[in-house]
């Protein structure tokens, strides 16, 4: 019991809470990219892959409630720590320095958190709280991206999504002790590669679709 309080109010349990829950969300952009991808290859291949992943059915549902679960925590428990870090810094740095380990990355981490929580909401407005048009995903997926703004939208998105994630992948390998300073370079290195498929992969499948380029 007392464990499961320390996770909940000390600062490294909290840390850890961000870190298994980043992890999470890693692998799910990972599994919705490899799906997404298959909208480079054309309608059909798209919808195929749609059809499988419907047919999984209850695990489905398990998947999503658990995304939901790790959302909630993952955003009050980075709430809860942005709100501690202002306190403990009342009166702002005259000079700001980057030094330390402090990258724009960690430092616009919440506000870029708190974007993608806000694009997450419109995104599942857009896409999955909806009729898809003659029952398929794709024809909802081009009719959005028919949309100048929602092109440039979706695209600002992913780059605020690159941001964050290139930050959260070395922090949560940071938290979950692979902080050897042999496996930094790796760690960094697999960050910005990381950061770069998803920002790369999701932000031009709008241009693709949308104006064939
Ligand atoms: C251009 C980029 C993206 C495209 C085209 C796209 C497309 C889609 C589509 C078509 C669906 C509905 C799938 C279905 O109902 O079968 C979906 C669901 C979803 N997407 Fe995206 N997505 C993109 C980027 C993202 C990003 C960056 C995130 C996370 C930050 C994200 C999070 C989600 C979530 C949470 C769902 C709901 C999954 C579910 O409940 O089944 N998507 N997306």
């Amino acid at each position: 019991m007392n464990t499961l309080a320390n996770i909940f109010t000390t600062s490294i349990g909290k840390k850890l809470m961000m870190a298994v829950t980043g992890l999470g969300f890693c692998i799910f952009l990972l599994i919705h990219l490899l799906g997404n991808l298959t909208l480079y290859v054309g309608r059909q291949t798209f919808e195929s892959y749609v059809e499988h992943l419907h047919a999984l059915g209850p695990l489905i549902t398990v998947a999503e409630l658990g995304l939901l679960f790790f959302l909630i925590i993952h955003v009050s428990t980075g709430a809860v720590l942005f709100v501690q870090n202002l306190r403990a810094r009342p009166v702002r740095y005259a000079v700001n320095k980057w030094a330390g380990g402090r990258t724009i990355g960690s430092a616009t981490a919440p506000y870029t958190g708190f974007l993608i929580l806000v694009f997450i909401i419109f995104h599942l407005l857009n896409f999955h709280f909806v009729e898809h048009p003659g029952g398929l995903v794709f024809n909802t997926v081009s009719a959005t991206f028919s949309s100048a703004l929602y092109v440039c939208l979706y695209m600002a998105a992913m780059v605020v999504v690159a941001i964050h994630v290139r930050h959260g992948f070395w922090s949560l390998f940071q938290t979950l002790g692979a902080n050897h300073p042999k496996y930094m370079p790796i760690i960094q290195g697999a960050g910005i590669v990381f950061a770069l498929l998803v920002g790369f992969g999701f932000g031009l499948i709008p241009l693709y679709i949308g104006w064939g380029i």
